[in-house]
């Protein structure tokens, strides 16, 4: 038994969609939550500013004694665990390798589509941890509108602006005849619906915040070090307005959250 604090950080709010996994998971665990409201996206910017801003989320969330950090953001997983994993002496997970295992596992064509921010896709990280696992065929398209869109809570069915932006994203993919799709990016979630009509009700969505949430459960129970108490506790810190921050996060983890935000000054960290 481990009664430490999980923390989680993302660049803005899409990281809250693995947050919303966690908790059904492992309702016990206390968890702690950092969005880099003031510096989203990550996804366009250079593996440097990225790296940067990795290192200074981690350093925040260091703060606190934690037994465990989950890299809830597609951009930074596929641009900066190799340094965050050796600069960090407790376990970290990210979402790169556990969606990658599933869409392997899943996909019977052997044909597998990957969305995700520019600098996740221009890292080839997804394609490598994809490689690696089978004979696959992988298509990656980076879909650098999205997370805007979702940010701006521009994530229904029936939202023409997001379903045109989507469909032109998407075309390609659906014309390779994947049968898996890889949400590489914890914003995407959101945009399962309007995604999932544009693919067809055969494409298998694969959620990275989910399957990063699930890695978290095998790691700490193979580890024996889940939390025991009745039911675990949600901070949240932000690195701008909090109450910007609490409109928008109902919209990533339901409504049976009530959310109170801090903001804090990243750069000091
Ligand atoms: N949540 C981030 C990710 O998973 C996307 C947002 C961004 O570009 O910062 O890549």
């Amino acid at each position: 038994m481990n009664q430490r604090p999980i923390g989680v950080f993302d660049s803005g709010l899409g990281g809250l969609t693995a947050v919303r996994q966690l908790r059904r998971l492992m309702p016990s665990e206390n968890i702690i939550y950092f969005g880099d409201t003031s510096r989203v996206p990550y996804g366009n910017r250079s593996r440097e500013t990225i790296l940067k801003y990795a290192r200074q989320d981690t350093r925040f969330l260091r703060s606190f004694d934690l037994k465990a950090i989950v890299i809830a953001c597609g951009t930074v997983s596929s641009n900066c665990l190799t340094e965050l994993r050796a600069e960090n002496d407790i376990p970290i997970i990210e979402v790169v390798g556990p969606a990658a295992q599933r869409a392997a596992a899943v996909t019977k064509n052997h044909r597998i589509g990957v969305v995700a921010t520019r600098a996740t896709i221009s890292s080839g990280a997804f394609a490598n941890a994809l490689g690696a696992s089978l004979d696959l065929m992988v298509f990656s398209c980076p879909c650098p509108l999205f997370v805007p869109l979702v940010e701006e809570g521009r994530c229904r069915p029936g939202d023409p602006v997001i379903e045109l932006v989507a469909e032109e994203y998407l075309r390609p993919l659906r014309d390779n005849n994947v049968d898996t799709l890889v949400l590489g990016c914890t914003h995407y979630p959101l945009l399962a619906d309007v995604i999932g009509q544009i693919m067809g009700p055969d494409v298998a969505l694969i959620d990275s915040g989910a399957e990063a949430a699930g890695a978290l459960q095998t790691l700490l129970s193979e580890q024996d070090a889940l939390a025991e108490r009745e039911k675990g506790s949600a901070s949240f810190y932000t690195s701008d307005r909090a109450a910007d921050f609490q409109r928008l996060a109902a919209l990533f983890l339901g409504k049976d959250l009530p959310v109170q935000a801090k903001q804090i000054d990243i750069t000091a960290y």
